[in-house]
């Protein structure tokens, strides 16, 4: 298999997490690097040949001259979508955006993207997380009658209700109020989903250890996108369709 070519918009604390592992992944060629700021000098990923372009100063059109990737993954801020879209559009490359928060003009914009590339949009790119929310999704389909709480727990600082443990409650459809934050020392981020039976209680728990565990679902997403049709996709459908490929591959 062709190594998939990369290029990664965004280098703050998420994107050099994420620039650490496709740089160090055999199946990927990191190609180059952008950001916001005006760059006073060239920059190199952690002194390897790895270019770290600022936008002020070079157009994505430029940068995708110069070095032609296959893939371009965002974790930059929701802004950025307008400014490269067309230029994924026109040259069909595939997208993956990992941004949070976006509106919902700019996701009908990233879906318009679909029609042209293979596009996947991912507020939470971590397989731990998308795979709790699938596993809890499941549980409450099956067991509707259980009681439902997400515990969330996070470093003092951190002053908002996790916007994750508010994405599995709408998954879950159980209220914002059954969420309950806690908030200690430097914890990275705990999630956990509690089912109460009437003789039995069910935990799914996922904890975050680093940053690149971003890397990680990027990897994943970027091997697996790279084998599917033209289209706009979320983690969800990639992770149900390896899910739904197991169970049938399942002896009965
Ligand atoms: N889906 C997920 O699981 C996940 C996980 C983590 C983060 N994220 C998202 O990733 C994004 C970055 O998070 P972060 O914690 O790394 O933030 P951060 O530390 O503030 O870094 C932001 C980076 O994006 C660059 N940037 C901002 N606006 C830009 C623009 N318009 N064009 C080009 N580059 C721009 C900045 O450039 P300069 O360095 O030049 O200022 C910086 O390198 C956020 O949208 C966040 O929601 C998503």
């Amino acid at each position: 298999m062709p190594k998939i070519r990369v290029g990664l918009v965004g280098y703050g604390k998420a994107g050099q997490a994420v620039a650490n592992v496709l740089s160090g992944d055999t199946r990927f060629d990191l190609r180059w690097i952008a950001r916001r700021s005006i760059m006073a000098e060239p920059q190199t990923h952690s002194g390897i040949d790895i270019p770290v372009f600022g936008l002020a100063q070079h157009s994505f059109a430029e940068l995708f001259d110069r070095d032609r990737v296959d893939a371009l993954v965002d974790f930059s801020s929701s802004e950025s979508i307008r400014v490269y879209g067309e230029e994924v559009r026109k040259r069909g490359i595939m997208l993956l955006s990992a941004i949070s928060a976006y509106s919902a003009n700019d996701l009908d914009y990233a879906r318009s993207l679909g029609k042209d590339s293979r596009v996947l949009c991912s507020p939470n790119i971590t397989m731990g997380i998308n795979f709790l929310t699938v596993a809890a999704k499941l549980l409450r389909k099956i067991a509707p009658f259980a009681d439902v709480e997400i515990l969330e727990k996070h470093f003092k600082e951190k002053p908002e209700v996790s916007g994750t443990a508010r994405k599995i409650a709408e998954a879950l459809e159980i209220g914002q109020e059954n969420i309950t934050s806690l908030r200690l020392g430097g914890i990275v981020g705990h999630h956990e989903v509690i089912f109460g039976f009437p003789h039995q209680t069910v935990r799914l728990i996922h904890d975050s250890i680093r940053r690149e565990a971003f890397g990680t679902g990027a990897a994943f997403v970027l091997e697996q996108l790279a084998k599917c049709d033209r289209g706009f996709y979320t983690f969800d459908d990639l992770l149900l369709s390896l899910i739904r490929t197991e169970l049938l591959a399942a002896p009965e």
